[in-house]
């Protein structure tokens, strides 16, 4: 059997290899400690449990579920308003998705035609290329700097390379760089897109982990983000829901009425006791997003007050579950990282992994307990690899 050539595009080799270390380290009977992974390791609430519970035991909700229910969407549109402050409606601007995930391979399928070109941020979440693969098109990349304050410098792309764009792809807060969004970055996005008529992508999966007292920015609050854009936002990480699959697209009612339009010919909704369950959440979960945050940032001083004793100085990022840390001189991303499930017995995940300008870093994900971290601290200490 041949398999397609599309196929060969799709390259895990960085992440089969870290799998394949850290099965040798268990296989020796080492014990690993897990902070590659950037998924919640902490249940849902109570409150969205029971009301899934409730729904799986009525018969009733067993049918296909063409779409997202009404409820749900009129949730977002209530959700998007108390939360950023942004009027979204229920109808015509909100899509639901099976994990944003879904939305974020398939977009490219309806923007661009094969050879357009996509502006991507360089490190980011991997998902964006595999969807710009898989329609044909073409990357054009955005370095995210240190010295740019890890924002995609905008006058720095060609002419030319912006004329042929028909994407553009944000991350913010960003997986792995956990830069937050501001109002004024994000109307020179809105003025450049306007004026090469670009599509603009804003993934707003972290939307929720925020540890300072203002909200964080949602790209549809600035003037005209409408007119040229769409933001994706999730429950996997803000409700800790990340295996029921379910997320959502707001924005632009063409786009959204064009994506639904490929998604009735592509699959079916999500399964009803989750959407009623997702629908609770975000009318009811402002405590829950609050209590979350705090948690992420008691875990993040921890671990990065730990790490600042024993001389690896870190910046403490305002938001999400990552932190994105600068290795010692003489390492590669990679090399760091084996170094450190060999003789810290901890795994996080290379920068190299998310892009060539993630060289130089590691992604380190808070998805273990404070003392978890504090023992981590404390073998990366006994380590000597800094
Ligand atoms: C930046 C970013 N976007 C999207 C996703 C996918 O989330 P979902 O569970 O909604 O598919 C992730 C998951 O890790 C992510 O980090």
């Amino acid at each position: 059997m041949k398999t397609s050539k599309l196929l060969t595009k799709f390259n895990t080799s960085i992440f089969t290899e870290m799998a394949q270390h850290k099965q040798g380290k268990l296989n020796e009977g080492i014990e690993i400690v897990d902070l590659s992974i950037g998924s919640p390791d902490l249940p849902p609430p109570a409150f969205i449990r029971d009301e899934l519970a409730r729904a799986v035991q009525d018969p009733d909700q067993y049918g296909y579920a063409l779409t997202g229910t009404q409820q749900f969407s009129e949730a977002v549109e209530e959700f998007y308003s108390r939360r950023y402050d942004v009027q979204v409606d229920a109808h015509s601007e909100v899509l639901q998705l099976i994990g944003s995930q879904e939305g974020l391979v398939h977009l490219p399928l309806i923007l661009t035609n094969p050879g357009d070109v996509v502006l991507l941020p360089d490190p980011c979440y991997p998902a964006y290329q595999t969807g710009i693969d898989l329609a044909n098109a073409q990357v054009f990349k955005m370095p995210l700097r240190e010295e740019n304050n890890f924002l995609p410098d905008l006058q720095a792309i060609p002419t030319d390379v912006a004329r042929k764009a028909k994407m553009m792809f944000l991350n913010f807060p960003g997986n792995p760089v956990p830069v937050t969004p501001t109002k004024a970055f994000f109307e020179e996005v809105v003025q450049f897109a306007k004026a090469h008529d670009i599509v603009v992508v804003h993934d707003f999966a972290y939307s929720e982990l925020n540890f300072t007292e203002d909200k964080l920015v949602s790209f549809l609050s600035v003037e005209g983000a409408k007119d040229v854009g769409v933001e994706f936002n999730s429950l996997s990480k803000s409700f800790n829901m990340a295996g029921c699959r379910i997320a959502y697209l707001v924005g632009n009612e063409k786009i959204i009425e064009a994506f639904g339009k490929l998604k009735s010919n592509l699959d079916f909704g999500v399964f009803l006791p989750i959407q009623h369950a997702a629908t609770s959440a975000l009318r009811e979960g402002d405590n829950f997003l609050k209590e979350t945050s705090q948690l992420y940032k008691k875990r993040r001083d921890v671990f990065i007050d730990g790490l600042h004793r024993i001389g690896w100085k870190l910046d403490k990022p305002s938001a999400t579950m990552f932190i994105w840390a600068p290795i010692p001189r003489g390492y590669s991303s990679l090399q760091f990282t084996l170094k450190l499930m060999d003789k810290a017995h901890v795994v996080v995940t290379p920068g190299s992994a998310f892009g060539k300008y993630g060289e130089g870093y590691v992604r380190i994900a808070l998805v273990q307990n404070e003392t978890i971290l504090r023992k981590v601290v404390d073998q990366i200490k006994h380590a000597n690899i800094l």
